[in-house]
């Protein structure tokens, strides 16, 4: 039965669910992995993640469908992302048809919590790695647990679609460059003080501009940037240095192939975002969140705080549309879990 929660009162916090999933690699191979109860981890006191930071994590979401199946969207990339963060952080890979296994396996779990169709609310899938025998020197750890937990999310920004606030930080992210296109634990933690330090002056996130030459813009603390030009062109910030967002992807298809639109996938210098009319954040939690202004110094661009813009409306609706089975999905896109 369906959880006795208030679904459309959620925030993006943590709620536990029944299970969660879990599988560890040791000796050179993962074991079956299975499902339990315990939310808690117990580690090593010289665990790797402890140590040198060495985990990583994904996001996705499970929705409730206008005919009342239960989906994901595009998990096979989130395992690919997950794939590649591991390669890059030395870690073992967790096989990606074990990954789309997992994620299936955890949400059939905790079905009662997936939200309700209409509700504005989600589960929210966390798959996370980390290192967890113990090391000293500074060196890759050899064991690494993989689990995922599902929670309940409700919009990441307070307020629903109402136009948020960017500002343009003096900080660089992270060490040594942009977020780096992978999501790893470290990364996030470098980002910790720039997100509380524009929460304290009033900013709901940081537009992050390239930290080597300060001039392109990248992405903010937890979602990729979309730009709309005047003549409706879809513009996203090409970088090899920030996250490939999964939404970011998904919505230059549905600009293109949905919207007749021009999209286009390249450098944006920072001199521009005063020329665009629409402005929006892109991810996972975020989905697609209209920014209303940007902040850099002394100089304040206004997008509009009343309203999403014209064209993140039709990108929005069009993304949620194929998420929620209420507009036909490309080829792949939607996995039907229940
Ligand atoms: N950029 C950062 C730094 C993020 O944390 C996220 C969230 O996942 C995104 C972008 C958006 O990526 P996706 O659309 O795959 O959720
Ligand atoms: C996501 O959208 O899944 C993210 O990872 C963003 C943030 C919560 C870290």
């Amino acid at each position: 039965m369906v959880k006795d929660i208030d679904w459309s009162s959620l925030g993006f916090g943590y709620v536990k669910t029944d299970y969660r999933y879990v599988s560890n690699f040791k000796n050179g191979k993962w074991d079956d992995g299975a499902l339990i109860t315990d939310e808690t981890v117990t580690l090593h006191e010289s665990a790797g993640v402890l140590q040198y930071a060495q985990t990583c994590f994904e996001g996705m979401k499970a929705y409730r469908t206008v005919d009342g199946k239960v989906v994901c969207f595009r998990p096979d990339l989130n395992a690919q992302r997950m794939a590649d963060t591991c390669e890059r952080l030395e870690m073992a890979v967790f096989p990606k048809d074990r990954f789309i296994d997992a994620v299936e396996k955890v949400v059939k779990a905790n079905l009662d919590f997936v939200p309700p169709y209409g509700s504005g609310a989600s589960l929210y899938l966390r798959p996370y790695m980390f290192g967890s025998n113990a090391v000293i020197g500074v060196k890759p750890a050899e064991e690494f647990q993989f689990r995922i937990f599902a929670t309940p999310v409700g919009p990441y920004f307070k307020g629903g679609v109402k136009p948020i606030s960017l500002r343009v930080p003096d900080f660089d992210r992270a060490a040594p460059r942009g977020t780096g296109h992978i999501k790893a634990g470290l990364n996030y933690a470098m980002s910790l003080h720039p997100i509380v330090d524009a929460h304290n002056n009033g900013f709901n996130e940081n537009m992050y501009l390239d930290s080597k030459t300060r001039t392109k813009v990248e992405e903010t603390g937890g979602a990729n940037i979309i730009f709309v030009t005047k003549d409706n062109t879809v513009v996203t910030p090409k970088s090899d240095t920030i996250l490939p967002s999964i939404t970011r992807r998904s919505l230059m298809y549905v600009a293109e192939h949905y919207l007749g639109l021009k999209a286009e996938e390249r450098e944006v210098s920072y001199t521009e975002v005063k020329e665009f009319k629409e402005c929006a954040l892109c991810g996972t939690a975020a989905v697609l969140s209209p920014v209303g202004r940007v902040v850099n110094g002394n100089e304040e661009i206004v997008f509009g705080m009343d309203a999403m813009g014209e064209i993140t409306k039709k990108l929005y609706d069009t993304l949620t549309g194929i998420q929620m089975g209420r507009i036909e999905a490309p080829e792949g896109w939607i996995k039907v879990i229940s």
